[in-house]
């Protein structure tokens, strides 16, 4: 009978396929997992809302201040790219997917941040990052200067109306300790928004500003102001990638690679000896169970330098030497937590973008979850009252979410369609990258044929063929929890993410949501003179 009602229904399909824009689907891919019995029913959906309803309600009401701030940043992480890694998330504990939720996907208040540069439409890392963490949005390639320098302008940087300040700068100049997290080289462009002010985001090392003909004692290079600059140089707990740039190319580090800095200078070296000026504790990691190690005990200051270049894809890293990013964010947030006037922390999962480049989704969807395993921590580690978290991105990325395929169809996998042309195409494809393929006769390449098809370092299809696939233009959202966390909605400019996360905290150059409580300290103070007034009114009239 059911089966009979089935055909009739398909029959009705076919004939009444007259939408030439939406196409009817073929049979279902034995394969994928089916949808809950529940989800067939009215009550499932009504239920969900009503649950959804109730937990807007009990939501805390964001007031107070923020004590301590932890800005998450998904490097390259768009929206699509958000859909498509919970749905990995959720197939990976054996659902359908899409239904599955990142663990900042919960918090109360959602935005979206408009990324582009002054003199870009679409924003490479190291503009988004002076936007979101010095609130100035500037030109593309440069770090911690306004627009009125440009990209490679040493010269024009030595202006110092032109110099910027980060968040981090604000936080410390508070009373509050600061911190960076990344697994990408710590002179990458999205950490060094913090710390450098640099008219090219490619001066990681002295090298590469003397192979420009740049004067390095007029323009240090990114690696040189993180150690002995401010406000790198009051950076309780740095954590990253990168040891390279602060190696001479004489020295080999723990891991035997090569220092590539050719002053002759151990930035490493040089970083002991600036805190023993200080007589503060220290301590350099260069492993995981060192990092494991240092939990139970911080020392004042932590540099971590897991790797020479990037920290590899957690998918392909060395789990006895490579700490995660949750790990790295537990040690910064312990360190930093002893701070009884709070702190800022930026945590950057760095390699969603670098996947994204080479057209690996799955490479770029489990860093975004490896991303959503750090903000759970921090969720676990500081309370809603007194903690502000914000996570966001800083651009798109030209990753396409097509294809209708059906309920459960896999993430990774191909589309339940093929082209016009008989050849299938991918639920994950890129508008451009490396990931493009030259056609034979004519004819799109089956990828699904290829023999290292669903290998993590093999490529989705893309259209424009390019070395390196492109960011996007796209807005990108911003997720808060904690004290204002509603500030965060809307549609903005991203360079005003700071001014919010300060104005919530009480600190830096602009409003605070502090500056509330002198109304009410004027009640109190005009209340107890009132009190007193009248106590010597009774006392004189006794
Ligand atoms: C480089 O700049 C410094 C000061 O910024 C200056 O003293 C020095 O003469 C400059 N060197 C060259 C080669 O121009
Ligand atoms: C460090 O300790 C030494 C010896 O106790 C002391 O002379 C010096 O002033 C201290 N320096 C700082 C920066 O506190
Ligand atoms: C480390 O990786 C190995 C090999 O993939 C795995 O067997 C082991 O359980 C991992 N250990 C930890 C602590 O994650
Ligand atoms: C981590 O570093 C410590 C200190 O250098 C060393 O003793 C230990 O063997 C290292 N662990 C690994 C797994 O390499
Ligand atoms: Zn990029």
């Amino acid at each position: 009978m059911l089966v009979l009602r089935v055909a009739v229904v398909l029959a009705l399909c076919a004939c009444a396929a007259s939408d030439r824009y939406h196409a009817e689907p073929p049979a279902r891919a034995a394969a994928a997992p089916a949808p809950r019995q529940a989800e067939l029913t009215k009550a499932y959906w009504y239920d969900e809302a009503q649950a959804a309803i109730e937990k807007r309600a009990r939501r805390s009401a964001g007031k107070g201040k923020a004590k301590n701030i932890v800005f998450f940043l998904g490097d390259g992480m768009s929206i699509p790219t958000l859909a498509a890694a919970r749905t990995l998330l959720g197939q990976r504990q054996g659902r359908t997917g899409e239904e599955s939720e990142l663990s900042f996907e919960s918090f109360p208040s959602v935005g979206l941040s408009k990324t582009y540069c002054v003199n870009h439409q679409i924003a490479d890392s190291a503009c988004s990052a002076t936007a979101y963490l010095c609130g100035v949005k500037n030109n593309y390639g440069t770090l911690g200067l306004t627009a009125a320098v440009a990209r490679h302008d040493c010269e024009a940087s030595l202006d110092a109306s032109t110099h910027l300040e980060s968040i981090a700068a604000w936080a410390i100049q508070d009373g509050r300790d600061a911190g960076v997290v990344t697994n990408t080289r710590i002179t990458h462009a999205s950490p060094a928004g913090l710390y450098a002010k640099a008219a090219n985001r490619n001066w990681e090392r002295d090298e590469q500003v003397t192979a420009a003909n740049v004067n390095i004692s007029s323009c240090p290079d990114i690696a040189h102001q993180l150690i002995h600059h401010y406000p790198g140089n009051e950076f309780k707990v740095i954590l990253g990638g990168g040891r390279r740039e602060f190696y001479p190319n004489t020295i080999r580090d723990d891991e035997d690679s090569l220092g590539r800095r050719t002053d002759d200078r151990n930035l490493v070296e040089e970083w002991f000896e600036e805190k023993r000026s200080r007589n503060a504790t220290y301590e350099y990691l260069w492993n995981r169970s060192q990092l494991k190690d240092a939990l139970n005990n911080p020392p004042d200051y932590i540099l971590g330098l897991f790797e020479d270049t990037h920290i590899p894809y957690h998918a392909e890293a060395n789990n006895e030497t490579e700490p995660t990013l949750a790990e790295m964010t537990e040690l910064a947030i312990k360190t930093l937590q002893r701070n009884e006037n709070g702190f800022f922390l930026f945590v950057e999962s760095g390699r969603i973008d670098h996947a994204h480049h080479d057209n690996y989704v799955e490479l770029a969807l489990d860093e975004t979850i490896r991303l959503s395993d750090a903000v759970t921590v921090a969720t676990e580690l500081l309370s809603e009252e007194d903690s502000l978290i914000v996570v966001t991105a800083d651009h798109a990325h030209v990753m396409a979410f097509n294809g209708y395929t059906q309920r459960g169809g896999s993430i990774v996998g191909r589309s339940d369609y093929t082209g016009q042309d008989g050849v299938p195409y991918m639920t994950i494809s890129y508008a451009n990258g490396p990931g493009a393929r030259a056609q034979t006769d004519g004819v799109r390449v089956d990828v699904t044929a290829e023999e290292n098809f669903g290998d993590l370092r093999w490529r989705s299809h893309a259209e424009v063929p390019l070395s390196s696939e492109t960011h996007g233009g796209d807005d990108v959202g911003v997720f808060a929890r904690g004290p204002h966390h509603d500030l965060f909605t809307g549609v903005y400019e991203q360079s005003q993410l700071p001014h919010l996360m300060a104005y919530a905290g009480c600190f830096g150059p602009g409003a605070h949501a502090c500056n509330a409580a002198p109304v009410l300290a004027n009640t109190i103070a005009f209340t107890s003179l009132l009190v007193v007034l009248l106590a010597i009114q009774r006392f004189l009239c006794l």
